[in-house]
């Protein structure tokens, strides 16, 4: 059976600590979607590592990682972050694998995403420029290059002429940076994959199914960055609900089990778009420098607001969340009181669906105040020893989500999470 860790805001819902701590009852660890946009954050004896293509189960020794072929992937990161795990003796040559069917970020599609946002202004993304957006485009549009392709003696024709492509289309945005030295280590770090494990990913991963072997899921990004039912155009460019899950790994939706939705205690947003509950004040300023809110991958400060139970009430729906993990709760522990979004009132009228478009509309958040705890939580193992305005704030979300919160994070570290 498959089981599947998302996250259910705008991404850095703290999804790599939660599969690092799951990761011990699974076989196999596998990304299904996205590429080194995500930045997933563990904490190994102590020290922090920030993932971006690597499953974030690769810490525990006898676990299988696959990156699968729904993953859009960058060698150069790649071959960087596998350095990072051998330095804290993890051997990747043994527990990584890679779809066959994953496709390559070049660096024209770097290159790419770099002249399309320039050329937005005002209106960008925001995108993290890994060149998301453009290998998708070119997936979609039937030009990319995949990671079995590399294996093909063909493969550097077909390189020439893409590459061909995508320059007449950098012209067009008079986009002249040189990226000689970034194809440079491009032909280095392609060199490196293909030392790796290159497996045909779909066979690989139903074989394990099917000897009873238990795998795991790992999101990245979130449910409003989804391409479909997030806040678009300001969205990441694939399919990050549980639906990615099938055509990102190649299995069956019967095969799928629980679902795991992770939420923070509040929300943030990294990069443009809507946010109704964003906090322009200094609360927001507050929530971001306690819960250290800065982009994983770019460093960029992330916009911070309260909960909003109508965007999680949506992901919930979409994903069909069978539990929920909320983190980073003790980052509310000095408040004196907290509040959830639990309906957006849109011209006077109160509602609790997402809109197609919510940047073209004044959204007011109805809030619902709860006292603060005003406890340091951080070292509580327990659910019955959380403070009694805590398990009132829970209960809330349980009883307006009716899923039930099954794991409360209260701090970074691994063993920092409490089961209610
Ligand atoms: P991801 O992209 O979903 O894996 O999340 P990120 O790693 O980008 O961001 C989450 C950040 O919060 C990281 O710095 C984590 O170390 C940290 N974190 C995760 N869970 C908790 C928690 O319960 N409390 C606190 N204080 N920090 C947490
Ligand atoms: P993890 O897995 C937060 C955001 C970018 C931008 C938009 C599009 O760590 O949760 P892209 O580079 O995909 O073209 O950017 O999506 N974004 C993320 N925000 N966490 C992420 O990943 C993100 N990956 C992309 O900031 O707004
Ligand atoms: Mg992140």
């Amino acid at each position: 059976m498959v089981d599947v860790i998302l996250g259910l805001q705008w991404g850095d819902e703290g999804k790599g600590k939660i599969v690092d701590y799951f990761a011990p009852g699974y076989d196999l660890i596998a990304r299904f979607q996205g590429g080194p946009n995500a930045g997933h954050t563990l904490y190994v004896e102590g020290k922090k590592v920030v993932l971006h293509q690597i499953p974030s189960g690769i810490f525990h020794e006898d676990k299988i990682n696959l990156i699968g072929n729904g993953v859009v992937l960058d060698a150069v990161t790649l071959k960087k972050e596998c350095e990072t795990v051998a330095g804290h003796g993890v051997d990747f040559k043994k527990n990584l694998f890679v779809s066959e069917r994953a496709h390559l970020i070049l660096p024209t599609h770097r290159a790419l995403d770099k002249a399309s946002e320039l050329s937005k202004g005002n209106d960008k993304i925001g995108s993290t420029l890994k060149g998301i957006g453009p290998t998708y485009m070119d997936k979609t549009g039937r030009n990319g290059l995949r990671v079995g392709d590399l294996l093909d003696k063909s493969f550097l024709s077909q390189y020439i002429k893409l590459r061909m492509k995508h320059q007449r289309i950098l012209d067009s945005y008079n986009f002249n940076e040189d990226i000689s030295a970034w194809e440079d280590d491009f032909f280095e770090s392609i060199e490196f994959l293909k030392g790796l494990k290159i497996v045909n990913g779909e066979y690989f991963i139903n074989d394990k199914i099917s000897q009873g072997k238990k795998v795991l899921a790992e999101g990245a990004q979130g449910s409003m960055l989804d391409v479909d039912f997030g806040t678009f155009p300001f969205v990441t460019s694939s399919n990050t609900i549980s639906a990615g899950v099938c055509t990102g790994l190649g299995i069956a939706p019967q095969k799928i089990k629980e679902v795991y939705g992770v939420t923070k205690a509040y929300c943030t947003r990294v990069g443009s778009g809507p946010f109704p509950t964003e906090l322009h004040d200094e609360m927001g300023e507050l929530i971001r420098k306690t819960g250290n809110e800065f982009g994983s991958t770019t460093g960029r400060p992330r916009r911070c607001g309260w909960i909003d139970l109508v965007s999680l009430q949506f992901a919930c729906m979409l994903n069909g969340v069978t539990k929920i993990i909320i983190t980073k709760t003790d980052v509310l522990d000095g408040l004196d009181e907290l509040k959830v979004c639990n309906a957006f009132k849109i011209n006077g009228v109160e509602q609790n669906m997402v809109p197609m478009q919510m940047n073209r509309m004044a959204i007011e958040p109805v809030y619902k105040s709860f006292d603060g705890w005003k406890q340091d939580i951080t070292g509580i193992k327990t659910y019955d020893a959380l403070p009694a305005q805590m398990k009132t704030y829970l209960d809330y979300l349980n009883n307006f989500l009716k899923i039930p919160v099954k794991y409360i994070s209260n701090g970074p570290n691994r063993e920092q999470i409490v089961v209610a």
